[in-house]
């Protein structure tokens, strides 16, 4: 779903980036995010910050996807060499099976109503032995900070990190590792 326009203020500024590059992204990378010269989808890239970080790696290919067409304008103005940005629902990926080796997910399947067919969607496009870095927080977290903060998330959309896990494992997934932050978790699963 499109962020509300609090929201997408908040994704795109400098404390948001540091957030990312400081916290969710090392965490990404303890768990195993290292390997270098793979095919990467990244799920929900909103303005391209995380192909920024994941340009670390050299990736063989990087392909972030967004919803919204005004993040993508954004994430296209990086002029990241070898970065490929398109608008396109998450639920729908216009790849083929087993072509991917990374999928990432810095914070996104809580805004998508159907995000089990998101989870199946990324297990289709991996590669066998191809891994999922995915970052979510709680849904009964983000349901309490809306009722101060209304960031306006859409109710069914949130679920709790125990259902995310038991859907990855669901799907066929090994999940690997998994941390958790606050009300946070990094999950690192194998196709
Ligand atoms: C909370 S923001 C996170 C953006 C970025 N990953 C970050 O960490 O800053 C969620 C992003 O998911 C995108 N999004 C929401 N629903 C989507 C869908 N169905 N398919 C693809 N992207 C989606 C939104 O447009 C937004 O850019």
């Amino acid at each position: 779903m499109r962020l509300s326009n609090i929201e997408f203020k908040a994704m795109n500024n400098a404390a948001r980036r540091v957030l990312q590059r400081t916290v969710e992204f090392p965490v990404f990378k303890r768990m195993g995010l290292t390997e270098q010269s793979c095919d990467i989808l990244e799920i929900g890239c909103g303005s391209g910050y995380g192909a920024v970080l994941l340009s670390e790696l050299r990736p063989k290919s990087y392909v972030g996807i967004d919803l919204m067409p005004e993040q993508i304008a954004l994430a296209r103005q990086r002029r990241l060499p070898n970065a490929e940005f398109m608008v396109q629902d998450a639920a729908q990926l216009p790849f083929a099976d087993e072509s991917k080796d990374a999928v990432v997910i810095f914070g996104v399947l809580h805004h998508i109503p159907t995000w089990r067919q998101v989870v199946s969607e990324v297990y289709r496009v991996l590669r066998p032995g191809g891994r999922f870095f995915v970052e979510e927080p709680d849904g009964a977290a983000v349901a309490k900070f809306d009722r101060v903060f209304a960031w306006g998330h859409a109710s069914d959309a949130l679920f709790l990190l125990r259902d995310l896990e038991r859907f990855l494992q669901t799907t066929g997934f090994t999940v690997l590792g998994q941390r958790h932050m606050m009300s946070f978790g990094w999950y690192h699963a194998r196709k």
